[in-house]
């Protein structure tokens, strides 16, 4: 891990400066950008897996400030991600659901997935005891999809290389663990005791993607929630 440039946790406004460290020309300072997460991040992988109908991002307003139309977007214009790839000169990251040729993959790809956690649906439940029934969109199934999809998006080429070239994008992720128990109306203590098993998961998605040959990697923190936060469902009884 010590030869990466790995950022831990930073907020948003540090991870802009690890951006402008690229020189100019900001295009050909990184081939593509790989993105895991959940709503923040996902630019139409919910939409297209939950069948695009009846769900609320499928109407305005969603996307009305920028698209004109709903894409998938857990918001009105472009997702924070969205303004990292025009920095770079790359095109909008398309989502890993729709499509499967090297063509597709040749600039970018986004993983993430509105309401996904860090860990997976059966490690939930054994931390916490708490049933869901959600689809398991988790990083770990994230990074499944992303290891079958990885010769594709390789084309071919050398895969440590591919990803050495690749801006990588580990969340923001973890956030929807501790939205599931706040939900739940699980007391703060209890869901604090989840949060060592959330950091690694992330971790150990790291580790995996630096095994694979990554060498840039963002990794955002999340944003407040819970006790401090005005987010209304979060607020303590
Ligand atoms: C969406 O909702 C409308 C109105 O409730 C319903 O008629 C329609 O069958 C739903 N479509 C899908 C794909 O569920
Ligand atoms: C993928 O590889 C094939 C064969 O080398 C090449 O013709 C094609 O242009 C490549 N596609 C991309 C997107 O790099
Ligand atoms: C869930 O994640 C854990 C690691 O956190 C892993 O050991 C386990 O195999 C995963 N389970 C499923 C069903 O994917
Ligand atoms: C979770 O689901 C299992 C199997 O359906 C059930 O036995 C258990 O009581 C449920 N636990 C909670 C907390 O709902």
């Amino acid at each position: 891990m010590d030869s990466s440039k790995l950022i831990l946790s930073v907020p948003i406004s540090l991870f802009i400066l690890v951006i402008n460290l690229c020189t100019v020309p900001m295009l050909g300072c990184f081939d593509r950008i790989i993105t895991f997460g959940d709503s923040i991040s996902d630019t139409g992988n919910f939409y297209l897996l939950s069948g695009k109908a009846n769900r609320s991002i499928s109407a305005l307003p969603y996307g009305e400030t920028y698209f004109r139309r709903p894409t998938g977007r857990w918001s009105d214009g472009r997702v924070i991600v969205d303004f990292v790839a025009e920095q770079f000169n790359l095109p909008f990251l398309p989502p890993s659901v729709g499509g499967n040729t090297p063509e597709y993959f040749q600039r970018g790809v986004n993983f993430a997935v509105g309401g996904a956690a860090a860990l997976n649906n059966s490690e939930f439940t054994r931390i916490s005891g708490l049933n869901t029934t959600l689809s398991d969109n988790s990083l770990w199934v994230q990074l499944q999809f992303f290891n079958n999809l990885l010769p594709t998006i390789a084309n071919g080429s050398d895969v440590s290389t591919m990803m050495r070239n690749s801006l990588i994008f580990v969340g923001e992720i973890g956030g929807n663990d501790y939205n599931r128990g706040l939900i739940a109306r699980e007391p703060l203590e209890k869901i604090t005791t989840w949060v060592p098993y959330v950091v690694s998961a992330i971790g150990s998605a790291v580790n995996d993607l630096i095994n694979l040959g990554a060498t840039t990697l963002v990794v955002p923190g999340n944003f407040p929630i819970g006790l401090h936060s005005c987010v209304p469902y979060a607020i303590p009884n």
